[in-house]
């Protein structure tokens, strides 16, 4: 089965054409990252603009990258949300328009299933599934007992992982996007300073907004008694205080759920090399479950990923019509 799928929730049009869940025969990633950079994060009115300008480019090239046409495609899958909805709306209406004209199925895909099932381009899924969704919009624990079932564990009482690390490289000064630019700072320093602690109320839920907060304060205090401090001791302590409040409860699901045989990342974050550094310390710990980090190319937004949990969308009956729409706030469950 070949799947066309589509991708614009945020600041990336992606087309991707995928064979049966494994072979990427075209991945067009077309990123608007320059345009925003000047504006410190993404605007959401001009990544919509900039969207429609490169839909149907990207669609012609995805297609002709995999000496494809239309015809050959069994099923269009789109992102249906959640994300920034004038960017969903021009996806969306993209292959609403490609599914009718070529009367093609339509699949409406989450994004972050999207993000789950990039881990299936490069291993197969063992049952139950714990995914950890970390990216500038989301960070969730997402548990799968089954193929396609859905329950989110624990999230983000506010801020993603992802934007706490943009602002607060934006308060050090280091540009957009921050994650790879902290990253690479924090390699250069020690966590020793104290930041606030996050609080959270659900058992595997996270919180980063106290700690972002708190970095700016952090700063502050120093500058106005005159105390110099380490950007890079900065950089580690605020890398390990969020990551160690991911850890410590994608620990706790671990412990109360035995039965989990495989862990899997999703999103831009699992780019980070200390996340990848924690990933392994838990792969030596438990040594009854699979341990995914999937590279680059899947782990940032793009539409192979989308193309996959379409297929195994379609393959659960799911089918988008005529009336279909974006949806900001989509649930997964
Ligand atoms: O999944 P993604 O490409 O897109 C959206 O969420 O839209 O994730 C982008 C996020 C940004 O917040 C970026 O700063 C973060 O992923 N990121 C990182 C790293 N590389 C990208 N965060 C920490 N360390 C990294 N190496």
């Amino acid at each position: 089965m070949i799947v066309l799928g589509i991708e614009s929730s945020c600041d990336e049009t992606a087309v991707a054409l995928v064979r049966d869940k494994k072979e990427v025969l075209s991945s067009i990633v077309a990123t608007q990252i320059d345009v925003h950079k000047e504006f410190g994060g993404v605007v959401p009115e001009v990544a919509s603009r900039i969207h429609v300008e490169n839909i149907s480019i990207c669609i012609e090239k995805a297609l002709k990258e995999a000496n494809l046409t239309m015809e050959d495609v069994d099923a269009v899958a789109v992102t249906r949300g959640p994300g920034l909805i004038g960017c969903l709306h021009v996806g969306v209406q993209a292959a609403k328009t490609l599914a009718f004209a070529y009367h093609k199925p339509l699949v409406p895909v989450h994004h972050l299933a999207g993000h789950i099932y990039a881990n299936e381009l490069v291993v197969d899924l063992k049952f139950p599934v714990l995914a950890l969704i970390v990216s500038g919009g989301n960070s969730e624990l997402v548990y799968m007992k089954d193929e396609h079932s859905f329950e989110i564990l624990g999230e983000t009482q506010d801020d993603a992982i992802g934007e706490a690390y943009d602002k607060v490289a934006r308060v050090l000064g280091l540009g957009y996007p921050g994650g790879p630019k902290i990253d690479k700072l924090a390699r250069e320093g020690e966590p020793v300073y104290k930041l606030p602690q996050p609080k959270t109320e659900g058992k595997y839920d996270f919180s980063f907004s106290g700690l972002k907060s708190g970095v700016l304060q952090f700063v502050k205090r120093r500058e106005r008694n005159g105390e110099p401090f380490s950007m890079a001791d900065l950089a580690a302590s605020f890398q390990e205080t969020a990551l160690n409040e991911i850890f410590s409860r994608v620990r706790l699901v671990l412990e109360d759920h035995p039965e989990i045989r495989h862990f899997v990342v999703g999103g831009g974050v699992s780019a980070n090399s200390r996340l990848r550094e924690k990933v392994d310390a838990l792969r030596n710990e438990f040594t009854d479950v699979e341990f995914t980090v999937p590279p680059m190319y899947c782990c940032t937004d793009n539409a192979s990923m989308i193309a996959v949990a379409g297929q195994i969308a379609y393959e659960a009956g799911r089918r988008g019509d005529a009336s279909l729409t974006a949806d900001s706030s989509w649930e997964i469950e």
